[in-house]
């Protein structure tokens, strides 16, 4: 049994696809390369998908903040948000956010995006003054923010 699978990984090994994988893994990393000189620390093209990975990262923070009435977690999360939404809004300008549902409907997007914000700036407020009722509240309005948005552009 042993002898068998021996056998099958040193044909593997000779068989040229591990080759081949490492060569297709070559291009990817090139590819990264290729990447405008914006002068700002973009980890991919697109400044939505930024913005909806950072946002996923701090609702996480916040639903446990609000869990545990800690409104300085809360507040410390969401600081961390600042100037993804504009980057978000320069990008929509700018081409390289494109919506791949609903693409035609942008300044709807635009103003479901701004009060999102507005929502998130709201709950910054209460967390900061340690108000757990509306704290609570503001969280349940982000979630249905984030629900709401992704029905209507989300593929
Ligand atoms: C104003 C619109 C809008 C709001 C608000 C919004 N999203 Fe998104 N989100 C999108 C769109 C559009 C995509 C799909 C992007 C794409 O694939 O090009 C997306 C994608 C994502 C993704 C990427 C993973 C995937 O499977 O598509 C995550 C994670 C995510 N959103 C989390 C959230 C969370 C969490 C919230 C709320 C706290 C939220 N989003 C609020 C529009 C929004």
């Amino acid at each position: 049994m042993a002898k068998k699978m021996a056998v099958l990984s040193l044909a593997l090994l000779l068989s040229g696809v591990p080759a081949y994988l490492i060569a297709a893994q070559d291009d990817h990393s090139h590819h990264h390369h290729h990447h405008p000189a914006t002068g700002s620390e973009v980890s991919t093209e697109n400044p939505l998908i930024d913005e909806m990975m950072k946002l996923d990262e701090v609702f996480h923070e916040i639903v446990s903040g609000v869990a545990l009435g800690d409104g300085q977690r809360v507040h410390a999360a969401l600081e961390t948000m600042h100037g993804t939404m504009e980057k978000t809004h320069e990008g929509v300008d700018a081409g390289t956010v494109k919506l791949k549902k609903n693409a035609k409907r942008l300044k709807e997007f635009v103003k479901m995006d701004k009060d999102f914000h507005r929502n998130l700036e709201k709950l910054a407020h209460a967390s900061h003054s340690n108000d757990h009722k509306k704290m609570v509240l503001l969280t349940k309005k982000v979630l249905d923010g984030c629900v709401s948005c992704h029905q209507t552009f989300r593929p």
